[in-house]
């Protein structure tokens, strides 16, 4: 299975699967890293990792998000790419480009779905006062962070945090649970019925 990863900044899960991916007998190869921003982190750590990197900056695009989409799916096309995993990719996708690649592409969301989906969840979190926070790989459909949930990770919330102390013992949830869920994916391991994932016993 060939993976492509779309990032927009420092891509510490892209290079969290980038690593994993290395390990013998991994059912996914990542062949490409795309980025919609120039200069995003993520782009560097994986040329230094010996990965092809393309960078289709949405901005020219404006609101025509379908251009900017059917660009990136000309690049996905040319490298005959089979999964995507959104990384950090803070760009909204289109019914039209998320049909493309309809259970075929994951995302991470820092929260435990189907709380807290959209922006500042760590905040949020805190705000309400939870207990327990984590981490969330999820199949992509048109609705925001609602697709079929694939692998969660848990981590407790201290009395202390802030949301950058949460966010970061979250983060190392979440650099254990896409490498895990990219497995699942590519091996076939699962399959989604009525929304809901189902591993496939062997
Ligand atoms: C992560 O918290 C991820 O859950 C969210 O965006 C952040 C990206 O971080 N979707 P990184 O670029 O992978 O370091």
């Amino acid at each position: 299975r060939r993976v492509a990863i779309l990032i927009s900044g420092r891509g510490s899960n892209m290079a969290a699967l980038i690593q994993a991916a290395k390990a013998p007998n991994f059912p996914a190869e990542i062949v490409l890293v795309m980025s919609n921003i120039a200069g995003a982190g993520g782009l560097e750590t994986a040329r230094d990792a010996s990965i092809e990197t393309v960078t289709i900056e949405s901005k020219p695009f404006g609101k025509d998000r379908e251009a900017f989409e059917r660009a990136m799916q000309d690049e996905l096309a040319r490298h005959n790419i089979d999964l995507v995993c959104l990384a950090g990719f803070l760009r909204l996708l289109t019914p039209w480009f998320v049909q493309q690649w309809d259970g075929r592409m994951i995302n991470i969301h820092p929260a435990l779905l189907p709380s807290y989906r959209g922006l500042h969840t760590h905040e949020r979190a805190l705000a309400d006062g939870v207990k327990i926070h984590g981490a969330t790989v999820h199949f992509v459909i048109p609705d925001v962070d609602a697709g079929p949930i694939i692998v969660q990770g848990a981590v407790t919330v201290h009395d202390n945090d802030t949301p950058d102390s949460l966010g970061a013992r979250v983060l190392q949830i979440e650099h254990r649970i896409y490498p895990q869920a990219l497995r699942m994916v590519a091996s076939g391991q699962i399959s989604v019925d009525g929304g809901i994932c189902k591993s496939i016993s062997a």
